[in-house]
């Protein structure tokens, strides 16, 4: 580990196919596992070797996500362990699930992406030699997994392994820090609004989004509005109204405004269940005054789970679907079947993204119609912090990005 490194400035200059032994990275380790500011730490691994199918990519900026958060805090799976279950000797963790850069090497089977190719990375890992049919959804391939949470060498590095699949063309109009803040959450809102069908987003159709402010709230609203729909989003607090609603958010509802979250109280509490009701009504009644109209959500876009999940089903138009792609605030959650058979909803769990899927996401954004929501640029040096703060929940709406090899220029600045 006494080789030379590029600093990490000075190795930005040099030529793209010039690639070191070793790398500078934040890693994570077991016996590190707890608060991220403490679980990151930097230090110097070797740059990792590339299979056939595989991709080198010199790292510009890195965007950051919640799952990096549970990779810290080692719950709720400890994916270094997992990993080593199934085969893997290295006994760190180099998350990182969104990036933008350069092509440094490519795998011997690699066609339609090349050395020097300035890329988006999408998190979408599959193997390919497992490989279905191909009109099918790849996410639902035994090998599918999530580049930088499940899979090691993710984008807090230097360099990055991924596969040739994952490579997307840079929007050129962004800068480095834009281009590495969106993918993740702009993909999994895409599918999660136009991957369900029938239950795919129409024009007229309200669509309830939890979380309006988030990483994954700024691009489902974006996205809902894209297509026509009237997207109302759900926030904690004044502050956040505006975001959302410059992006196009018919209105919002401030949740601190109600207390019934949540599991369901027990049926035979009636007491309970009558003030649960009353809750929940005036919060669907919230919704109709932010869409001007009597108008219930054919579509909700769920995050929080356990807190929320009561009130989404219930909320939710008769014939609509409440599609969820995490449980952040916990994954116990209690529906009251009997609105849920009776007005014939759907409750559908999302996962990421299809190839096809994050392609029309990145798309979208090359043809502006989608903004990346970059809102603050943290430097490599800050990568630890700024993960302590989402985890508190104290980062800016929208999306960050972290600089590594890109200039810093962008450092601090805000939307
Ligand atoms: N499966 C997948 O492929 C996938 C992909 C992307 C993200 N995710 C997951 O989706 C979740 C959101 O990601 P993100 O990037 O948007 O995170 P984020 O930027 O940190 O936003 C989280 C949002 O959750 C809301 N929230 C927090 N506590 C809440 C509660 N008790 N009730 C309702 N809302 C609450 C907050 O909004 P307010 O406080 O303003 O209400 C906040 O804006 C994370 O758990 C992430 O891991 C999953």
């Amino acid at each position: 580990m006494n080789e030379p490194l590029h600093a990490l400035d000075a190795h930005v200059h040099a030529p793209i196919s010039e690639v070191p032994r070793f790398m500078h990275a934040w890693l994570v380790r077991a016996s590190r596992f707890g608060e991220p500011e403490r679980a990151f730490v930097r230090e110097t691994v070797e740059v990792p070797s590339i299979g056939e199918d595989e991709v080198l990519v010199r790292v510009m900026a890195a965007g950051v996500n919640y799952n990096n958060v549970w990779a810290a805090k080692g719950f709720p799976v400890d994916v270094i362990a997992a990993r080593q279950r199934a085969g893997e000797r290295a006994d760190f963790h180099i998350g990182g699930s969104d990036a933008s850069g350069v092509v440094a090497r490519v795998g011997a089977a690699v066609k339609g992406v090349a050395v020097g190719d300035e890329v988006v990375l999408h998190c979408g890992m599959w193997d390919r030699s497992d490989a279905l049919p191909a009109d099918i959804d790849n996410t639902m391939d035994p090998s599918f997994r999530i580049w930088g949470y499940e899979s090691n060498y993710g984008s807090f590095a230097q360099y990055t392994r991924v596969k040739a699949s994952q490579c997307l063309p840079k929007p050129r109009h962004l800068t480095w820090e834009e281009a590495a803040a969106y993918m993740l959450v702009g993909a999994t809102a895409y599918r999660m609004l136009r991957g369900w069908a029938p239950h795919v987003v129409r024009a007229g159709d309200v669509v309830l989004v939890w979380g309006g402010a988030g990483g994954l709230g700024s691009m489902a609203i974006q996205l809902a509005r894209v297509f026509g729909a009237k997207p109302v989003a759900v926030v904690s607090d004044a502050s956040k109204i505006e975001h959302c609603l410059r992006l196009g958010a018919v209105g919002c509802v401030d949740r601190k405004r109600f207390s019934h979250w949540g599991a369901l109280p027990a049926l035979d509490d009636k007491q309970a269940m009558d003030a649960w009701t009353r809750e929940t009504r005036a919060f669907g009644r919230a919704i109709w005054e932010a869409v001007g109209q009597k108008s219930n959500p054919r579509i909700v876009v769920e995050h929080p789970g356990e807190d929320t999940i009561p009130t989404s089903t219930y909320v939710c138009d008769a014939g609509g679907m409440v599609v969820i792609c995490a449980g952040t605030t916990g994954y116990l959650a209690s529906i009251d079947l009997r609105h849920h058979w009776m007005r014939q909803k759907r409750f559908q769990g999302s996962h990421f993204a299809s190839d096809a899927e994050a392609r029309a996401t990145n798309d979208l954004v090359a043809e502006r119609k989608l903004d990346p929501c970059l809102s603050h640029t943290f430097a490599w040096d800050e990568l630890a912090v700024c993960h302590q703060r989402m985890s508190e929940g104290r980062l800016p709406p929208g999306n960050v990005a972290i600089l590594v090899g890109a200039p810093r220029e962008g450092l601090g600045r805000r939307a």
